[in-house]
């Protein structure tokens, strides 16, 4: 694979995510070609691309949006892609869907075109199996917001062919990202080792040792992380956020650590989606006063260690699992997520055997796989060995 700044991108898809990749692409220099089956969501991306780089101009960060926006072309027929060097799939996160599409896409474009799904949750080596020639296929997981949020995700399928990495990296970084490698297992990086941030706080709200604010409170002043649990999941949206924890427990074979709360199915259930529907965890509606934490230094700390022994456990047997490196881990949750530090400097720092310690108090009270801890964990309490 060369690509160039010549090199045509095509996007499949003009919700948040494709717009938001067609415009790394396009202010990175390239032609693009933005398609969706849906006309109306073509024509919404067109007025808020527009209105996005005109603002980007406003604030003197290109010179001119005119110039960018010649660079896109809107299609509402996929065999405009025949051109592309590179087509990056963001549809509905639906696999018969996306297999479909490839398997489609896959015709109309030359031999040397690359294909890239965004997806946050499935296989990439199934989506890749739909091709005749899976050796092109690959993801690249971007970040919501796509334009300001630096990481990417890049998972090859087991059938992609290894010499594309080293080039859709430099792409990455050309396009002013920060990439990171990611096995084909569920979640890839981020979406696995964050799991325990909503699950273990929403596990510590259910048993009632602590209430929401009280929680959110802990890890953003102690733990030091920009938002809680709670407000960060009203914010995604459970029915997103839900989602991704549904489909990582099933693609684990139903590992207790990743098991989905009922709690948040409920508020799916009801409507209740967070910020944007004015109710999750927290009322949005006008006039109502958000609850007050209970600042107990003592309890507080006692949440935020819980939560963040969870963290590090899942960082550091995803690096025992090889599922990333151990600066791609650091960089992942530090840039994808904006961790206040990445989680194997936080064991190092902390002491192995202690995170070793709270797991194992943890699994001896509870009885649960769920907190069973990484034999990497075990490993590298043995001298408290570091990792970074
Ligand atoms: N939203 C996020 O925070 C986020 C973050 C990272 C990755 N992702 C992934 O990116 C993908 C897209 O997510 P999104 O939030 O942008 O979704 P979205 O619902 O905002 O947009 C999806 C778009 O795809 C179009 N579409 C659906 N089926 C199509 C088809 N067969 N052909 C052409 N267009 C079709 C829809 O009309 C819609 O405009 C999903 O796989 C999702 O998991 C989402």
């Amino acid at each position: 694979m060369s690509i160039t700044q010549n090199t045509i991108i095509g996007i499949i898809g003009s919700g948040a995510m494709g717009m938001g990749i067609a415009q790394v692409a396009a202010m990175a220099g390239h032609e693009v070609v933005l398609y969706d089956n849906n006309t109306a969501a073509l024509d919404n991306a067109k007025k808020i691309l527009t209105r996005t780089l005109q603002k980007i101009q406003e604030k003197g960060k290109i010179i001119s949006a005119h110039e960018i926006l010649q660079r896109f072309s809107f299609a509402n027929n996929i065999v405009e892609f025949a051109n592309c060097g590179l087509v990056i799939e963001a549809v509905v996160e639906n696999l018969e869907v996306k297999k479909s599409l490839f398997a489609e896409v896959e015709i109309i474009v030359s031999n040397d075109c690359l294909l890239a799904s965004n997806t946050s949750s499935l296989s990439i080596t199934s989506i890749a199996a739909a091709c005749k020639n899976p050796a092109r296929v690959l993801g690249l997981h971007f970040f919501n917001p796509a334009p300001l949020m630096a990481l990417v995700e890049i998972i090859p399928a087991i059938q992609t062919d290894a010499d594309l990495l080293p080039s859709a990296k430099e792409l990455m970084q050309q396009w002013g990202k920060i990439p990171v490698i990611a096995k084909d297992t569920p979640g890839f990086i981020v979406n696995r080792v964050a799991r325990p941030f909503y699950g273990e706080a929403i596990r510590i709200y259910e048993e009632g040792f602590a209430d929401i604010a009280t929680i959110d409170w802990a890890m953003t002043e102690i733990g030091g992380f920009r938002m809680g649990p709670f407000t960060l999941m009203d914010y995604i949206g459970h029915d997103v956020n839900y989602v991704v924890t549904e489909t990582v427990f099933q693609s684990f074979y139903y590992d207790p650590r990743y098991k989905p709360s009922l709690s948040q199915k409920r508020l799916v259930e009801a409507g209740w989606l967070g910020r944007k529907s004015g109710m999750g965890f927290y009322s949005y509606a006008e006039g109502v006063t958000m609850p007050l934490p209970n600042k107990d230094i003592i309890l507080g700390t006692q949440i935020f260690e819980r939560i963040l022994a969870m963290l590090i456990n899942e960082a550091v047997d995803a690096l025992y699992l090889k599922v990333a490196s151990t600066i791609d881990l650091e960089t992942a949750m530090t840039r994808g997520v904006n961790y206040p530090k990445g989680l194997l400097q936080w064991c190092d720092e902390w002491g192995a055997d202690k995170c070793l310690e709270k797991l194992d108090k943890m699994y001896h009270e509870y009885h649960e796989d769920r907190y069973r801890a990484s034999a990497l964990l075990r490993k590298q309490s043995i001298g408290n060995k570091k990792f970074v």
